[in-house]
């Protein structure tokens, strides 16, 4: 009857067509290509990200909040942070950060040159990836969690949430590397 159609057609809040052509890809280096390539990573998922930023961007402060809070519960990595810097330094660092990497960043050189510095910052400190990773994880889940306040859509979540983890997933492997 109307209900079902009705709850079948939940409207998405993922635009990506609007915002596909806007989407570069430029990386020159070959093997950052393969890796968009082996990981499925495509226009069209920087386009989800790009699309659904309006909705992640005001819960960004909170988000790098709950990382440093449960960083926090962690002594060796309080420690760490510590020595070398300061949570409220390291708050400003990662608030910038997620905002370039959750607005569905183009994959040109200019991002991974940023990526590269992360990465000889926690070389500097002498982070284990092991931390980095875990850590990393509870962005994905943070993130997820402010989508899911904003749409009831499984399709929408599915969609999201695969966009979300590939990016993520290449920063990852682009530090760690
Ligand atoms: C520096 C991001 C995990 C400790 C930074 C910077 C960013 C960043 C953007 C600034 C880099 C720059 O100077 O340009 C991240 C992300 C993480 C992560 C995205 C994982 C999701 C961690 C963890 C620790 C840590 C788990 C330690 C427990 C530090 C410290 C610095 C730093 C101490 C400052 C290094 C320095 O000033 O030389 N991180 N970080 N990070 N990070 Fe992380």
């Amino acid at each position: 009857g109307l209900f079902t159609k009705r709850e079948n057609k939940i409207e998405s809040v993922i635009k990506s067509e609007e915002f596909v052509d806007s989407i570069r890809i430029s990386v020159t280096d070959a093997n950052i290509r393969k890796q968009v390539e082996l990981l499925g990573l495509t226009a069209e998922d920087l386009a989800t990200l790009r699309s659904v930023f309006p909705i992640i961007e005001p819960h960004i402060s909170s988000i790098v909040a709950k990382f440093y809070d449960n960083l926090s519960t962690h002594e060796h990595l309080l420690k760490i942070i510590n020595t070398h810097s300061s949570i409220e330094r390291l708050r400003k660092s990662l608030n910038k950060h997620l905002l370039l990497t959750l607005k569905g960043v183009d994959l040109d050189d200019s991002y991974i040159k940023t990526l590269d510095r992360i990465a000889m910052a926690h070389v500097r400190i002498d982070l284990d990836p092991q931390w980095y990773l875990a850590t990393f994880h509870h962005i994905y889940e943070n993130v997820m969690e402010v989508f899911e306040e904003a749409t009831p859509s499984l399709q929408d979540w599915k969609t999201y949430s695969k966009a979300l983890s590939k990016c993520l997933n290449l920063e990852q492997q682009i530090v760690i590397a």
